[in-house]
């Protein structure tokens, strides 16, 4: 059953987490904010694609952590379900806890809430490739002779090294970011300007986030920073979520509209682009929010280093370059009505509305990983990022 719990703010909760003891994955519903902080609690795959489908969970890491939390949590129900069925069939609850279902039916429909989560959203790898660790462990302890309970508790203890490593990941793109605007703020007086586009924050991941990682960290470093949020149209990630996780952190923050970004930098306000990803390709090609790639031609035309922060669960060596990566497209309504509620354009007009954009490698100064900085070719870095 799906219920929600209203909080006074975000600040100390996690974007996504696992309820143990109720087997449920608890989210900040996204859409709410920045209005109202609703946890939502979901225990099943049907209501986790909801979830993902609409937003309340979104940004590549946090879908990757929800679909890992969803695998799980999925098999816990699927077991408690055989085992009430066993006590409703007249077996008492020691023989039900004792009854050990088929480890191969636990696999089918572990493989079919798979595809079913991985066909929420195409682009951010991120999904894919924690429900495909989520299975791969569940086969491979299966191969090995483990039983369908110890597969599930497995699971659990998986589900949580996803999240541990996704706190992990975000903290040392910090660390590694962080001394490109360190050494920004050696080179001049003022603030450094961060400008950054939709959300690739603390709502994108468990914690902290990764563009806004190495912001945060330097500003924890008392570096003098301004930080500039593109609203983000048509659902308004940097309004809603960018500007509000930053100013309640205490950083100095600017909103400005998408059709801004180029005249904020023609005043020399911006030192920097920091930027998320959803799928990088092996040449480097990087699919991030829409408009971000228009953001990189601006930072090109003025001289302003362009940086993509992402973990290297987001690079994906299996596109060649960005042609290869699927962009999703959404519904009319998201431009043509205002915060899913009011309309704002003619009805009947044709809309363009693709989530996502392309932007090519060559606009990219460097991709900040967990593990380092991948810089041009990116050909050679990133297979070394990941491989490495
Ligand atoms: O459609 P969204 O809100 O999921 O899009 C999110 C983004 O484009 C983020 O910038 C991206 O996922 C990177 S988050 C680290």
């Amino acid at each position: 059953m799906e219920w929600h719990e209203d909080l006074e703010s975000i600040a100390g909760v996690p974007t996504v987490a696992l309820d143990e003891r109720a087997g449920a994955c608890v989210i900040i519903d996204q859409t709410l904010l920045p209005n109202r902080v609703v946890l939502e609690h979901l225990d099943t795959r049907e209501q986790l694609y909801r979830a993902i489908d609409r937003l309340e969970v979104r940004g590549a890491p946090a879908i990757g952590v929800a679909a890992a939390i969803g695998m799980y949590i999925d098999a816990y129900h699927w077991m408690q379900e055989l085992e009430s069925l066993a006590i409703m069939s007249g077996a008492d609850a020691d023989w039900a806890f004792a009854y050990e279902p088929n480890v191969n039916d636990l696999l089918a429909h572990l493989d079919e809430t798979r595809a079913y989560l991985d066909s929420a959203r195409p682009t951010a790898v991120n999904l894919s490739w924690a429900t495909r660790r989520m299975a791969e462990l569940a086969h491979r302890l299966a191969d090995e002779g483990a039983s369908a309970r110890a597969v599930v508790a497995a699971l659990r203890d998986e589900a949580n090294a996803v999240i541990a490593e996704d706190v992990e990941r975000c903290r040392a793109i910090g660390e590694h970011g962080a001394p490109l605007v360190a050494a920004l703020a050696a080179e001049k007086d003022a603030p450094v300007g961060v400008l950054t586009h939709c959300n690739a924050g603390r709502l994108c991941a468990v914690e902290m986030g990764t563009a806004t990682a190495p912001i945060y960290t330097a500003f924890e470093q008392d570096v003098p920073l301004r930080a500039y949020c593109d609203e983000t149209r048509p659902l308004l990630q940097g309004a809603r979520l960018t500007a509000l996780e930053l100013s309640q952190a205490g950083v100095p923050t600017t909103l400005l509209c998408d059709n801004m970004s180029n005249s904020l930098m023609g005043t020399g306000a911006v030192d920097l682009v920091f930027v998320g990803a959803d799928r990088i390709a092996a040449n480097g090609d990087t699919a991030n929010k829409i408009g971000t790639s228009l953001l990189a031609l601006a930072a090109r035309a003025h001289d302003v280093p362009f940086y993509v922060c992402a973990p290297t669960s987001t690079i994906d060596l299996s596109c060649a370059s960005g042609e290869d990566i699927a962009i999703e497209q959404r519904a009319a309504s998201e431009v043509t009505e205002l915060h899913y509620a009011q309309r704002m354009a003619p009805e009947g007009i044709e809309v363009y509305n693709p989530a996502f954009d392309v932007t090519p490698a060559p606009h990219i100064a460097g991709i900040v990983t967990e593990k380092g900085i991948a810089y041009p070719p990116f050909e050679q870095s990133l297979r070394e990022m990941v491989e490495g």
